[in-house]
């Protein structure tokens, strides 16, 4: 599934905070399960999008998968080697080849210090990347490969607009030369037109440099184009997975359905003919998850099966056997296939001369 090499292995990943109550005397009362049982595997070269509204756990994914925080049960294993059992000098070295993006380029760069030590404060961590006397030249060199003038290596984050500042979140990503980038919401602060940029930017150097991505997003549309798989996260858990053709044209989860429902869709034609799907009620708390189905209060196809059964994420019942596009991993009892987006017309044939051109616009 994930490619020639899996580079990447995550298995039943969980992490839950506890819910306290008292000061003195902590009494645990509850858990908010931000990640709730994740499993996916990643393959060398490959980019895999996840998606979700907000609160249903990305951040809390992405900190686990860098080994930012320990998770409460599960494993990563990187090449095959679970990095949550790690310590010391192993968990170093694992930690500089897997590197994290963050989303806010205004909040997630110091104010005070020059992009010069910003992109070279991870060489501070891993002198054994770079000697000293090779820094500057080796964050002259990440600048050029971003994008950026290496002249102004000595600005501050605030001379720099915020796709400017992305680009130094990416050099400073990549100064450590890792195999796996975590890429938390990279776009979603900034503008359409420069989103698009910073997205060419990224395929870019993974190509140059090999790299393999998570790519974490809100809006589906975002992923799209540098997606090879897409998983779409909703309550801390993945409810369905597939390759890029899989999700957007054949989506058998109904939560996948409204996420597409609500995608922009360019052609305005295509647009007319898609059906909007509106859920019904608010997310629930990751503290209060419903039983069975975590989607059922906001599903409009939710039976009784879906209150006592959680689904599994796998290939459902009615798709399994067959090698279709629908036959791809999907958490829900009664999935069915819907194509929320329409294809695109092929563009209409020229009209052919009119005999008689009075006529012409009665036609329709
Ligand atoms: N350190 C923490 N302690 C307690 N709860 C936390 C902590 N970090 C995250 N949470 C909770 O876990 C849930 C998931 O949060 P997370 O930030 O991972 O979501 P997200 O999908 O990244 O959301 P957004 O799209 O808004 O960035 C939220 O309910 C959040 O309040
Ligand atoms: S299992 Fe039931 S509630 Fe859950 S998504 Fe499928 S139909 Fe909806
Ligand atoms: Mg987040």
């Amino acid at each position: 599934m994930a490619g020639p090499e899996t580079i990447l292995e995550v298995s039943g990943l969980v992490k839950h905070y506890p819910l306290t109550r008292g000061i003195l005397f902590k009494k645990q009362i509850g858990a908010v399960r931000a990640v709730d049982g994740v499993d996916f595997a990643l393959g060398r070269g490959e980019t895999l999008g996840i998606v979700g509204e907000s609160g249903c756990g990305k951040s809390t994914l992405a900190r686990l998968l860098v080994n930012l925080e320990p998770p409460t049960a599960g494993s990563i294993r990187y090449k095959g080697e679970d990095i949550t059992r790690l310590s010391g000098r192993a968990l170093k070295a694992v930690r500089r080849n897997i590197q994290m993006v963050f989303q806010d380029p205004y909040t997630s760069l110091n104010p005070r210090m020059t992009v010069g030590d910003i992109v070279g404060e991870p060489y501070e961590i891993h002198p054994e990347v770079a000697p000293k006397g090779d820094r500057r030249r080796r964050v002259r060199e990440l600048l050029d490969v971003v994008g950026l003038n290496p002249e102004h290596i000595n600005r501050y984050p605030h001379q720099f607009s915020g796709g400017q500042r992305q680009r130094i979140g990416i050099a400073r990503g990549l100064a450590l030369r890792p195999e796996i980038i975590v890429a938390d919401e990279p776009v979603s602060a900034l503008d359409v037109s420069v989103q698009a940029q910073v997205i060419n930017l990224m395929a870019r150097l993974q190509d140059e440099f090999g790299l393999s991505y998570v790519f974490i997003a809100h809006d589906l549309s975002i992923v799209r184009h540098i997606s090879d798989r897409v998983g779409v996260m909703y309550l801390g858990k993945i409810v369905e997975i597939g390759t890029d053709e899989e999700i957007y044209e054949h989506p058998t989860h109904p939560y996948t359905q409204a996420l597409l429902s609500a995608v922009p869709v360019p052609d305005p034609a295509a647009r007319e003919r898609r059906e909007r799907i509106i859920l019904s009620g608010d997310v629930p708390s990751p503290a209060d998850i419903p039983s069975g189905c975590r989607f059922r209060t906001r599903c409009w196809k939710a039976r009784e099966r879906c209150v006592l059964q959680v689904p599994p994420l796998a290939v459902p019942e009615e798709f399994r056997g067959t090698t279709g596009p629908a036959a791809h991993d999907s958490a829900c009892h009664f999935a069915e296939e819907m194509r929320v987006v329409p294809p695109e017309e092929p563009p209409e044939k020229p009209p052919e001369e009119p005999h008689n051109s009075a006529n012409t616009h009665e036609v329709r």
